[in-house]
């Protein structure tokens, strides 16, 4: 069974980019899950889906349901199929996007069919990173129930604070269950705002130092895992996993 790892945290705080440069240390095999519509995750491990051939959860539902619509199938085995076809797999790790919804509602369906499939898909691996839309809401949405070690990345505001408590809050209100709740400060703390870090109650981990090269990977749309191996960034990232208990794979 595998290990779930989420990382969460308000918008813009480096989510995605902890994902991102965890799954470059963590063991194969991993399978690494962007919740986010907007699908910035896969430009950040240099993967590009539709050129693959691959389909986000959101596209493909659409296609099945349009497909099946004449037919009258429905029913769990064509989701079964869609979930075969939504599957990327790489030689580095596996990969799936919930997806854009390009039509009126929720991402009720797109969730619950993830949902559902979380804990077999699991049992494939040894770790499976999540990587969380900005803000509380996918607590809510209940599409990760599991979670093993839960990654807060903050900025330095007041409103991280308050975050932390609503993490813990909504968490207990909607039964989602973690082992451990990481703290992690991003590139904009400096040491004297760590300190509010270390007062919280929470284990924090330190911090993600700044980096001009994932800033210019990431405006060139270019895979996180090109950093060259002194990358401060990938560097902390390294540091957090083994204060957290990992065993690496670099
Ligand atoms: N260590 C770092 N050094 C320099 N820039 C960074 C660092 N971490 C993240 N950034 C920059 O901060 C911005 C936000 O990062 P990222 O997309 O990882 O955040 P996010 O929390 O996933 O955002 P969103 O809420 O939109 O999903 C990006 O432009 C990224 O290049
Ligand atoms: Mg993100």
């Amino acid at each position: 069974m595998g290990k779930v790892i989420v990382s969460t945290g308000r918008g813009g705080t480096g989510k995605s980019t902890f994902v991102a440069l965890a799954s470059k240390y963590l063991n194969s095999p991993k399978l690494l899950i962007d919740l986010d519509p907007d699908e910035s995750l896969a430009d950040m491990v240099g993967l590009d889906l539709s050129e693959k051939g691959g389909k986000t959860i959101s596209s493909a539902l659409y296609d099945v349901i349009e497909e099946n619509k004449e037919a009258g199938r429905t029913g769990y085995n064509l989701l079964l199929d869609m979930m075969q076809s939504v599957l990327y797999k790489g030689k580095e790790f596996d990969f799936i996007a919930l997806g854009t919804k390009f039509t009126v509602g929720c991402y009720c369906a797109p969730d619950a069919v993830l949902k559902d499939f979380i804990p077999t898909l699991v049992k494939d691996y040894r770790q499976v990173l999540v990587d969380s839309p900005a803000g509380l809401e996918h607590f809510n949405r209940k599409v990760v129930v599991d979670i093993d070690d839960l990654f807060i990345i903050l900025d330095p505001s007041e409103k991280s604070t308050r975050h932390i408590e609503r993490v813990r809050d909504i968490i207990r209100e909607v039964k989602v269950s973690y082992n451990h709740l990481y703290l992690i400060g991003n590139h904009r703390f400096t040491e004297k705002t760590e300190e509010y870090l270390r007062n919280t109650g929470e284990t924090y981990l330190g911090k993600i130092d700044y980096d001009p090269d994932v800033r210019q990977h990431n405006l060139e749309g270019r895979s996180l895992l090109d950093l060259p191996q002194d990358s401060p960034a990938a560097l902390c990232v390294r540091n957090i996993l083994m204060k957290a208990g990992y065993k690496l794979q670099n």
